[in-house]
Parts: structure tokens; sequence; C-alpha cells
């Protein structure tokens, strides 16, 4: 495991980039797992720079997010679908057949998350996994809970998860109660592994993942079981380390 340490939030964001565009050329049908949040903006935004530029051609990737709140729209601003579009997809020469968000409407949830797993199996597996971390050490929607939950599944959102989403939303109300999310097991599947965290509200889930036990209750902590995991770090994120 490596643990590098950025002076700011554009920095995490370049270097996350740097090794992204490097996956890219050096293999052109790369599959990426990517995640939504404030933390990966600079990364999507330099991507679509290099993209822009002429350094990256995404034409021959292939995408899979890590997951989608459950009964919101797909078109509505702030599902993950959207928020792809908006901060990547619309900025790059990805082939938008060619990227997977989960379905968090469909009809048969449970059939939804057995068919994400298999795509991805069916894609040859993740090349490089970015993920943020929540405030609570959650990796994709995986809560803090008794268990490591091994495939794609259903989540009942914490009360602490609402919270920290409710800044996107009208009200409390509004924010959706689950979610479908890779299982951490799907997501150490992954042959690389970036995890990229910003800002002092992440300094103890960073240092608990680090240093705490390898325990459900810091879903993050299983990635130190992984043999090829970056954590690229801002210095309020590693404040604590
Ligand atoms: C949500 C997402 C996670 C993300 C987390 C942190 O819960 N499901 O994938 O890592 O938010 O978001 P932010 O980067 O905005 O702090």
């Amino acid at each position: 495991m490596q643990v590098h340490v950025f002076e700011n939030a554009a920095q995490v964001g370049q270097a996350a980039a740097t090794l992204i565009a490097a996956q890219v050329l050096s293999k052109p049908d790369s599959v990426l797992g990517l995640a939504t949040g404030s933390t990966p903006i600079p990364t999507y935004q330099e991507l679509s720079r290099l993209c822009k530029a002429g350094v990256v051609d995404f034409s021959r990737v292939r995408s899979f997010n890590l997951d989608e709140y459950c009964n919101l729209p797909v078109d509505h601003e702030q599902s993950y679908h959207s928020f792809m579009k908006e901060n990547l997809f619309d900025h790059i020469n990805i082939d938008i057949n060619n990227t997977r968000v989960p379905d968090g409407n469909a009809a048969d949830p449970a059939k939804e998350a057995a068919d994400y797993d298999a795509a991805i199996a069916n894609a040859g597996g993740i090349d490089v996994q970015i993920l943020g971390i929540g405030r609570n050490g959650h990796i994709g929607f995986n809560e803090p809970g008794d268990a490591f939950v091994y495939g794609c599944h259903i989540v009942n959102l914490t009360q602490s998860t609402i919270e920290a989403n409710r800044r996107f939303f009208e009200s409390e109300a509004d924010v959706p109660r689950q979610a479908i999310s890779l299982g951490v097991g799907s997501i150490i599947n992954a042959r690389k592994i970036l995890l990229l965290a910003t800002g002092a509200d992440k300094a103890q889930a960073i240092r608990d993942s680090i240093y705490g036990d390898i325990n459900p209750q810091t879903q993050a902590s299983i990635l130190r079981t992984h043999s090829d995991v970056i954590f690229l770090l801002d210095k309020a994120a590693a404040s604590l380390l």
C-alpha cells in the first residue's frame, strides 16, 4: 500500500488523473471503476483537459460506476447518472454505451445487482478503481456494519450518510434512503485501486482505514488486504496520520 500526501485537492486530482491517463495510454480498452462525490471532481476535470488536449483517448474505454441511489429518476439532477454525464462523460470521447451506472430503479433489484457483477466479470474485471471515502469510512455505499458484503447489493443508508448528502437536496426528507452499490469484494477484485480523500472531515476515516483494525465498521480498512492500492490525500485528510 502506498500513501501520498499533497498540498491540496487540486494536486490530488492531478495525481489521480495522471495515474488513470497512464493506465489508458498503456491499455486503451481499459475498464475503469468510477466514483461520484465531490472528491473526484478535480480528477475528472483534469482527465477532461487531457482528453481535449489529445493526450488521452477514451474511445475504447469501458466504465462501471460504484453506486446509484434507489428510487431517484435517472435524469434527476442529483442522480449519479446525471453526475457522471455532467462531470465526465460529456467532456471526454468515451462511448456512452460503454459506460454503466447501476440501475437504482430496477423492478428486480437483486437481479440488477447480480447482472452488474456479471457485466464487470464479462468485461474482464476492473483495471483501475477510483474511490472516495465517506466520513464514516464507507466505500461506494458500503456502510459500517457487521460484515463485509461481497457482491453488488441494495444498501440502507446510515443517518450519517443521509446527513452528509443532505447538502445536495432541498431537504433531508428528499435524500434517498437506499442505494445500489458494488460490494467490497467486487471493489477489491480491481487490479489497482486509487483512494482519494481531501478535507479535514475525512481525516478520522483515513486514520481508521490505515491504522485501525481491518473491520467492517470501517469498510475502507479492507483495502489494506489489496496488493496495489494507493491513497492520494491532501494534507487535511492526512492530518491524523
Ligand atoms: C457518497 C458516494 C461515495 C463517496 C462519498 C463521499 O457516499 N457513494 O462513493 O465516496 O459520497 O463523497 P464526497 O467525495 O462528496 O465527500
